[in-house]
């Protein structure tokens, strides 16, 4: 088991060829090597997945809800309205902080709330996928923080 985890919702498989201005033209790939970076150059194991299916999702939080994993989460579209997400997330004892790669709140109304983000110990949003490298940051200074109380 890794010691973070970077779980990303449906759609973001299409990083590279999906609406670039929006989201940049990097691929998915190359995230998930940034993430792999980003957790070498802090000194922690990243494990990075995506799914399409919200139950598979589900099962991914249950498994971080078991081993207290700390998740960085882009829960992308059902950010907005899963509430089996949210509650799927608030079984997370371990720190989770939720990621947007865009900025949701200067966007379509719809994507203004997040039901993830009262769950969650912090949130970033609009800073690329460079906001990945923060949370992950955030993620690490969380669990140290922890372990020195
Ligand atoms: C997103 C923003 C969501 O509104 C959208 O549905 C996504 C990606 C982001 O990373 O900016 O799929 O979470």
């Amino acid at each position: 088991m890794s010691e973070i985890l970077v779980l990303n919702g449906p759609n973001l498989n299409r990083l590279g060829s999906r609406e670039p201005l929006i989201y940049g033209s990097g691929t998915y790939e190359e995230l998930v090597e940034y993430c792999k970076d980003v957790g070498e150059a802090v000194g922690r194991t990243i494990e990075v997945r995506q799914t399409n299916s919200e139950a598979e999702m589900i099962e991914w939080l249950h498994e971080a809800a078991d081993l207290e994993t700390p998740v960085v989460l882009n829960p992308a579209a059902w950010g907005h309205y899963s509430y089996a997400l949210r509650d799927a997330c608030a079984l997370l004892t371990a720190p989770l902080v939720e990621v947007h790669i865009s900025n949701i709140h200067a966007r379509e109304d719809f994507r203004h709330t997040s039901v993830i983000s009262p769950v969650a110990r912090g949130v970033i949003a609009g800073l690329g996928v460079e906001g990945y490298a923060d949370a992950i940051q955030a993620v690490v200074r969380f669990v140290a923080q922890a372990e020195t109380k």
